[in-house]
């Protein structure tokens, strides 16, 4: 794995990373906002004075602009910008994906990118767009795969990037961060997934992201090719991605767009900012409407609100409370609920890669339910050996007489030893009603530990689990 990447925390697939490159080491995850050489809305010392830590632009405008070619190549990158952190170049793929064919070889721009001094280059790869076909998928892929083992042959100083193609193709993307693993790049970003974003297809994009990094292992920094709404960072954190790119908080605000975690709003059909970043405390809606720079200022609030989120995300897996931070965000759009079920619905995957011990569970819906660590219970509740006459209840003042082993009764974890009430995970907050998944999950894991002790005899006294009780149906 790569020696650039030192692993500081980690809750669900996700992590607080640190990154070291030839500019400093970035503590990740973090958001690379999008500088346009040409338009630079808000200059990247302002960039550095909003908080941000990393940048990320393109080499291929830069390469392609004479003027700004032979300053980069004079000054090196970070004078041409005027920011001395650690900053990405991407090499022009996308304007191959966008206009079909860009005027440039793929070693040229790799060794363009060397010759500037940027922190980490990224070949030239073939962005695929989602739903090709797969001939098509992996056709190019393997166009991919050739172009980065050549620019491996070509390496210079700077980190290499190994972005990972495959279109919708899991097993393609799987193969493809399979392929790339150990080859010696050092951040892999998960690419042409843009499409996937803006039509809110998040079931697609945590099926692809969760593919690419089964594929790669759990070690290597994963950089999210365009995921620039912070509405997605803490699903995109949660599936492990590291780096973020933000050309959002300038495209939208020249729309007149107003980002926030929840969503986009148009900022002509607001009547209040709901934010209290120095842009919104100094200007109510109408001010900023009606100001002359609300392009400028519109891309700074976007600006607060994304990096803001990213250290939300960060506090949160800090504490261990990321799922929960899901179950909020993604509740923002139907279609991002979606995306959490799925990635619900890999539980298996993330349980081998949590950490078994955080802040108390809060169980906030039936997503609960299929949270890792419910899933890991669930796999490991046949190990509790039992004899003798067992009683399993929900009411924890219960008297023992009678019974040589009590326990306790807590959906979604369903009978656990009493003794153990006080520690993680059982200790969860739950609703004092349980959902029906909750109690589906609970009583199937009774029916194992029931089915894994055939010599000892259980009785079981728990509210509403009788015939005509609230849980009949699911008897
Ligand atoms: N920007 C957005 N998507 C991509 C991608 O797939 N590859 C590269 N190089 N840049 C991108
Ligand atoms: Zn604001």
């Amino acid at each position: 794995m790569p020696d650039c990447f030192e692993i500081l925390h980690k809750d669900l697939a996700g992590r607080i990373g640190k990154l070291s490159t030839a500019h400093g080491i970035v503590e990740t995850p973090a958001l690379m906002p999008v500088v346009n050489p040409h338009l630079q809305l808000i200059s990247p010392p302002e960039l550095r004075d909003l908080g941000a830590t990393m940048l990320i632009t393109n080499s291929y405008i830069i390469r392609q602009d004479e003027a700004l070619r032979v300053q980069a190549l004079e000054k090196g990158l970070h004078n041409l910008l005027d920011f001395q952190g650690p900053i990405m170049t991407d090499s022009g793929a996308f304007q191959l994906s966008v206009y079909g064919n860009i005027d440039v070889l793929p070693l040229e721009i790799l060794a363009f990118q060397f010759a500037i001094q940027s922190d980490i280059c990224v070949p030239l790869d073939i962005p695929t767009p989602p739903d090709v076909t797969r001939e098509r998928a992996a056709s190019e892929l393997k166009e991919t795969e050739r172009r980065l083992e050549e620019a491996l042959k070509n390496k210079g100083a700077s980190l290499l990037a190994g972005p990972i193609q495959g279109s919708t193709y899991p097993d393609l993307r799987e193969a493809a961060a399979h392929f790339l693993r150990d080859k010696g790049f050092d951040v892999y970003p998960v690419g042409g997934v843009v499409p996937l974003m803006e039509t809110y297809r998040f079931s697609d994009l945590v099926d692809i992201v969760a593919a690419a990094k089964k594929g790669l292992g759990s070690g290597a920094p994963v950089h999210l090719f365009g995921a620039g709404h912070p509405m997605v960072f803490a699903l995109a954190a949660a599936m492990g991605c590291d780096l973020f790119d933000s050309a959002a908080y300038a495209l939208y605000a020249r729309e007149g767009r107003y980002l926030t975690s929840r969503g986009t709003w148009r900022l002509e059909e607001m009547r209040y900012l709901p934010c209290s970043c120095p842009v919104c405390q100094d200007h109510d809606q109408e001010e900023l409407m009606n100001s002359p720079e609300r392009v400028k200022l519109l891309a700074k609030h976007n600006l607060y609100i994304s990096l803001q989120e990213i250290n939300l995300v960060k506090q949160c897996i800090r504490e261990g409370s990321l799922w929960e931070l899901l179950e909020t965000r993604c509740r923002s759009h139907p279609r991002m609920l979606d995306g959490f079920r799925k990635l619900g619905e890999k539980s298996q995957w993330l349980e081998g890669l949590d950490t078994t011990s955080k802040s108390t569970l809060f169980y906030l819906s039936s997503e609960s339910a299929s949270r890792p660590e419910v899933v890991r219970y669930s796999s490991r509740i046949e190990r509790l050996t039992l004899s003798g006459d067992i009683l399993i209840t929900d009411d924890t003042k219960t008297s023992a007489d009678g019974f040589d082993t009590v326990l306790h009764f807590k959906p979604p974890f369903g009978p656990y030893p009493a003794e153990l009430a006080e520690t993680y995970p059982f200790n969860a907050e739950v609703p004092a009603k349980a959902d029906l998944s909750s109690m589906e999950r609970a009583l199937l894991n009774t029916k194992r530990l029931i089915d894994a002790n055939p010599s000892a005899r259980f009785s079981l006294r728990i509210k509403g689990l009788t015939p005509g009780g609230e849980y009949d149906q699911i008897l």
